[in-house]
């Protein structure tokens, strides 16, 4: 009775175990997550065209594979998709990838993936061109590297005090995102020391190698050891990052997601209208469409200021910018608009580079631009991270000419505007959202803002 007593036990607890073992290394672990609500916005194939990959599928180590699923980031973006294994094996890589597409993700999975927490020493450095892309760096890999125990990230940048950072480099950092200068300042102080520092990032690598600091990356780079890896990151290629990438990359394994223009999720429309009726029909529009934020663009200052303030005696909240204004104020009216103080922004085409701003669904072209280069960069930019928007331009009779060759020099259709344009177009539907909120009245809802 006492053997086969113990033999029942000893199943029971083998069982025990082997059940232990299953919680273990099965998919529990996801149930404990702490996800963000889910962004169920459309999204575009800049970001869906993907092969399907799961990040599952990179044999990347649980702890950091839960970071990334609290990132709210499900599957891999093709950059993502692209990026990563290549990134693991080792091998150097050029990448053509705008923002918003996951970028940052494709760079910094590998990196904290291939930290090796027994080394003390830095084992990456993460280089990006200005101070608030350096905390934003920072912060997303802090965040990503949560579960793993122990990763150690510094960021560290011009314009705060050195003393702190080398009191700082005295303990263990395994990653580094700097500015160039300050980086720099630190390895030739014998501080930070990059001897064994196996991996680099350049992001933004178009700037990073201007004239202003291709100097300093050059040095940087002579005191990596010879072996190192550097990845790359660049929306344009000028010849400086060519030069640079024959001196320093080795067989670099190219990527380029960007070939096709920006107006994909963009659904475009003209409305044909005289000169006077301009402001009537921005007023109809501006009272049927649902905008959550708008950019209206005017072909010069004198008109933006004219636009701006007959938008405001309609009763609209509304901002402007031109070229004739101060950079200073110019950044601060930018800043506010972004921060969606206001819901929209008269501009000229000063303002069309570089801009995304996520909030913006709706583009309007009250002036519609003489080229196809500036039609592409002013409406361009309401689909970031793919996401949709509507872009509408006012025709008169002298711009027809050149709206059919906009369309032809960009292969696009630019179609008569309908009396009613399908909401699935352009305004973004959470789930989380009430749906008495997704009401038609994006008019009245705009007017509660109060005209500034
Ligand atoms: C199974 O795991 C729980 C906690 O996760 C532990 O308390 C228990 O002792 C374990 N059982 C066995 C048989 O290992
Ligand atoms: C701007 O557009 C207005 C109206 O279409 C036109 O009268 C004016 O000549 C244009 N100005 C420039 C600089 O193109
Ligand atoms: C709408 O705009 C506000 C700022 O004006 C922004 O906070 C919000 O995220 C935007 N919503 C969407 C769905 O883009
Ligand atoms: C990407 O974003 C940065 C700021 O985060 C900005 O300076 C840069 O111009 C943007 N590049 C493009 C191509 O939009």
């Amino acid at each position: 009775f006492y053997v086969f007593f113990h033999l029942f036990y000893s199943f029971i607890s083998v069982a025990l175990t082997m059940h232990n073992l299953t919680y273990r290394f099965g998919d529990d672990w996801k149930k404990l997550l702490e996800l963000p609500p889910k962004d169920n916005r459309m999204k575009t194939s800049d970001v869906t065209s993907t092969k399907g990959n799961e990040f599952e599928d990179y044999c990347l180590k649980r702890e950091l594979l839960m970071g990334i699923f609290e990132m709210g980031w499900e599957k891999p973006s093709p950059i993502q998709e692209e990026s990563i294994p290549i990134a693991l094996s080792g091998r150097d890589i050029l990448a053509r990838a705008k923002n918003g597409t996951g970028k940052s993700g494709a760079y910094l999975i590998p990196l904290l993936e291939r930290i090796d927490l027994k080394k003390d020493h830095i084992q990456a450095i993460v280089m990006v061109p200005t101070r608030e892309l350096a905390l934003q760096m920072s912060q997303i890999s802090i965040q990503l590297s949560k579960h793993l125990g122990g990763v150690k990230v510094m960021a560290t940048t011009g314009g705060t005090n050195l003393r702190d950072d080398i009191l700082r480099l005295d303990e263990i950092v395994h990653v580094v995102v700097a500015t160039p200068g300050r980086i720099l300042d630190l390895i030739k102080k014998g501080v930070a020391k990059v001897d064994q520092t196996q991996m680099m990032v350049m992001d933004e690598a178009d700037k990073l190698l201007s004239q202003d600091f291709v100097a300093l990356i050059e040095d940087i780079i002579s005191f990596l050891p010879k072996n190192r890896q550097i990845l790359l990151y660049s929306a344009t290629f000028p010849i400086s990052v060519q030069k640079f990438m024959s001196k320093h990359l080795q067989k670099p394994y190219e990527i380029n997601l960007m070939e096709e223009l920006t107006l994909k999720g963009i659904t475009q429309y003209y409305a044909y209208v005289t000169e006077r009726q301009k402001v009537h029909c921005l007023n109809t529009l501006f009272s049927r469409l649902q905008i959550n934020q708008s950019i209206i663009f005017c072909n010069s200052t004198q008109r933006v200021e004219l636009l701006a303030k007959k938008i405001t005696q309609l009763g609209y909240s509304c901002f402007y910018i031109h070229a004739k204004m101060m950079q200073e104020y110019r950044n601060r009216v930018f800043h506010d608009f972004r921060n969606g103080l206001c819901r929209n922004l008269v501009c000229t085409d000063l303002f069309t580079r570089g801009i995304d701003i996520q909030a913006v669904n709706v583009v309007i072209n009250f002036d519609f631009p003489k080229n196809a280069e500036t039609y592409l960069h002013r409406i361009g930019r309401s689909g970031r991270f793919g996401h949709l928007g509507l872009a509408i331009n006012l025709i008169t009779s002298d711009d027809r000419y050149n709206l059919k060759t906009i369309e032809d020099q960009l292969i696009t259709d630019i179609k008569p505007i309908p009396s009613s344009i399908d909401k699935s177009l352009y305004v973004a539907e959470f789930h989380s959202v009430d749906p008495d909120e997704d009401g038609d009245e994006g008019g009245a809802k705009n007017k509660d803002l109060g005209a500034a």
